[in-house]
């Protein structure tokens, strides 16, 4: 049995508090078996107490939290604050420990901060002057991304945090280390050696990150219009899974053995130019035979918006392992379809003996790593075509995840439970997070904005962001 937990959640009444957050804590809890539990939710319009509590039940209701699970979530205390001054922090300090005492909790305190960043420093102040940090047990942080808007903000809001907490009481969220099959990266490379001993400049020619996704704006077109691809996806998403791919085995599995390499990784990035990026936004367009409109047509999407919606990049990394080996990493909404891939492509062989039907050309072996969906990894090589002459045919190796591992876990649920044991390795490190923000600050304010119709995979000028083969990104 886990020890009883105060959760004490700051935007507990927006989408990522209803979709993902809440219906994770009652699974966690329930897998947990954990005993009392108190739930204290915060926002900035006032609720009574029992419309929290209705806004719990209709977020598991839609979730696929079993009825066992949700009635003994539901058993624990709920409560709810409108946080508009300074006071009401107090007020709600008083509150939690009012909580706690009646339930006969030992006061160790989730804080989990589902606030945007413009509001993080004043929220983490509050916090602070009224000793909310400080419950009689532990208290741990948890900070939702995006955390900052660029490098000056996640450095503002590093040190803001700090003055109140130390680092080892900080979880900030990136929710793709969360995913099982992202976890799974470091696994796929430090267990078979198959790999890892070709894992570098010597047989890799290039390396490809997609995380596209078919989706639009899901409503949150206020929250998306103020970040764009970069800060929305490439600062946090790709560039951890950019990290897991290149960085060096760590000492020990531990946090910070695993911060330590990650941000060694991006100080070898080399400064990323003008002609190294394209960014685009979609147009309409059609999607699975529905049409689309287009992003300045998206409700709550200013007419003159210049924010992107897609973003391809060249990255190098300028170290002993892989220099001259480019990253090619892109994002978008509304492209053709969702898939998160990283496709890796091997050098050809020095000679090619064998001239039918064009094989020196096409062929190199190409390893795909699907993330989602269809999880699951591919390896594409070369075998003779049968019959008469040496005809070269590619074929796969192709293993996917459903038909011979479990479901995946649910990455929120995952970065819950860490969270309450205490484990930082799957979040992200003060140095990681400015490290990040550091190489895309000069594509936060770029208004070289290419169009592409929705449900194609990106503007056509992305492909020459492509310098090492001829043509196109790997099919998605
Ligand atoms: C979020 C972004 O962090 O990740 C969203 O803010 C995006 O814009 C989402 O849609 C993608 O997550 P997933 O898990 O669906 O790949």
């Amino acid at each position: 049995m886990t020890e009883p937990v105060t959760f004490i959640i700051f935007g507990a009444t927006g989408h990522l508090s209803r979709t993902k957050l809440i219906p994770a804590l009652a699974h966690v809890l329930e897998d947990r078996d954990m005993g009392s539990h108190a739930v204290i939710g915060i926002g900035s319009k006032p609720r009574a107490h029992d419309d929290f509590r209705s806004f719990v039940e209709e977020s598991l209701a839609t979730s696929a939290v079993d009825a066992a699970a949700r009635t003994r979530f539901l058993n624990g205390a709920f409560a709810y604050h409108a946080v508009t001054s300074d006071d009401s922090y107090r007020v709600l300090a008083e509150s939690v420990a009012r909580v706690e005492s009646e339930k006969g909790l030992p006061g160790n305190r989730i804080l989990y901060l589902a606030v945007p960043p413009s509001q993080l420093d004043t929220t983490v102040r509050g916090i602070s002057a009224t000793g909310l940090d400080t419950g009689g047990g532990w208290t741990r942080i948890v900070v939702e991304k995006p955390f900052g808007k660029d490098l000056a903000t996640a450095v503002a809001s590093n040190a803001a945090i700090h003055e109140t907490f130390s680092e080892n009481q900080v979880y900030r969220i990136d929710h793709y280390l969360g995913k099982e099959t992202v976890r799974n990266l470091l696994v796929f490379r430090f267990t078979n050696s198959l790999f890892e001993q070709t894992w570098n400049r010597r047989h890799i020619e290039s390396v490809e990150i997609t995380v596209a996704e078919s989706a639009g704006l899901d409503g949150r077109a206020a929250y998306f219009d103020e970040s764009g691809a970069v800060r929305d996806m490439v600062q946090n998403h790709l560039t951890q899974i950019l990290t897991l791919i290149a960085m060096e085995p760590p000492v020990t599995m531990d946090a910070r053995s695993i911060h330590i390499e990650k941000v060694k990784v991006l100080a070898s990035v080399r400064p990323i130019e003008e002609n190294d990026a394209v960014l685009g936004r979609y147009t309409a367009g059609t999607i699975d035979g529905e049409q689309v409109s287009g992003y300045l047509d998206e409700p709550d999407v200013p007419n003159d918006s210049i924010t992107p919606t897609f973003a391809a990049l060249r990255i190098n990394v300028d170290n002993w392992r892989w220099h001259g080996v480019p990253f090619y990493l892109r994002t978008g909404k509304r492209m053709s379809q969702r898939a998160t891939e990283v496709t890796v492509r091997y050098l050809r062989p020095p000679i090619c003996l064998f001239h039918e039907d064009g094989a020196c050309q096409g062929h190199q072996n190409t390893l795909t790593l699907r993330l989602q969906p269809d999880e699951g990894f591919e390896l594409l090589f070369d075998v003779k075509q049968p019959g008469p002459g040496t005809a070269i045919r590619q074929i796969p190796l192709a293993v996917s995840y459903g038909e011979v591992l479990e479901t995946a876990h649910d990455a929120y649920e995952t970065l819950l439970a860490e969270v309450i044991d205490g484990d930082q390795t799957l979040f992200v490190s003060s140095e990681e997070v400015e490290s990040a923000w550091g190489l895309y600050d000069s594509l936060l304010d770029r208004s070289d904005v290419n169009a592409y119709a929705a449900g194609t995979d990106g503007p056509e000028s992305a492909q020459r962001v492509i310098t090492t083969y001829p043509g196109d990104w790997a099919a998605i």
